[in-house]
């Protein structure tokens, strides 16, 4: 009797996952490239969607933004700087800062100097112990009523037109200003509504 060895295939292990149960069809198998290209297709969505609501964000912030204007606030051009008596010989400097002006206040009238330099407009400092205006970019210097004399200034300050409301009281007005500007053959400082009699 001749001895007949029988030599089984090797056993391959089952790989991991769903087993299909009878009845049952077997699960679809996701390759394993496919399934690394799933993230980043998620990633990809997900950054496209952050930039649209970025992009819709930002339009609805510039859309709110219509709703609260810039707005310039001017100083006042027109303004009561209360009555003649309300001042004393000399220079008033209190509505500098407000108005960019001085009331100058002498015997026999008062005017309204408007405080900008006549050389490239910065705002000289009253100095009262010289008695002068003293513009601080150049040096130009302006006696009392406002002219020129030192300095790189071509001609004296503005004057502000002033008037008596009902009241009495002086009204200012900046945006209408009287010059003097001897290369121009120009002075306005005696015409109506550049001083007050006082
Ligand atoms: S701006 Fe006043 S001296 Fe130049």
């Amino acid at each position: 009797m001749s001895e007949h060895t029988e030599t089984k295939p090797p056993e391959t292990a089952a790989p991991p996952g769903p087993v299909a149960t009878a009845g049952q069809k077997p699960a679809a198998k996701v390759p394993a490239e496919s399934k690394a290209a799933v993230e980043p297709d998620k990633m990809r969505r997900r950054l496209i969607w952050a930039c649209v609501w970025g992009y819709l964000g930002v339009n609805f912030l510039m859309f709110l933004r219509f709703f609260f204007p810039r707005t310039l606030f001017e100083p006042e051009t027109v303004f009561s700087v209360g009555y003649p008596s309300d001042f004393s010989l000399g220079v008033e400097t209190k509505f500098q800062k407000q108005y960019r002006i001085w009331v100058v206040k002498e015997p026999d009238k008062l005017f309204v100097i408007y405080a900008r330099c006549t050389h490239l407009g910065c705002t000289p400092d009253w100095k009262e112990s010289e008695n002068k205006f003293k513009c601080p970019c150049h040096g130009s210097g302006y006696t009392m009523e406002g002219i020129n004399f030192e300095g790189p200034a071509p001609r004296p300050m503005d004057r502000s037109h002033v008037e008596l409301d009902a009241t009495g009281q002086i009204i200012v007005d900046t945006s209408r200003l009287y010059v003097r500007d001897p290369r121009a053959g120009r002075d306005e400082f005696e015409n109506p509504g550049a001083f007050l009699t006082v």
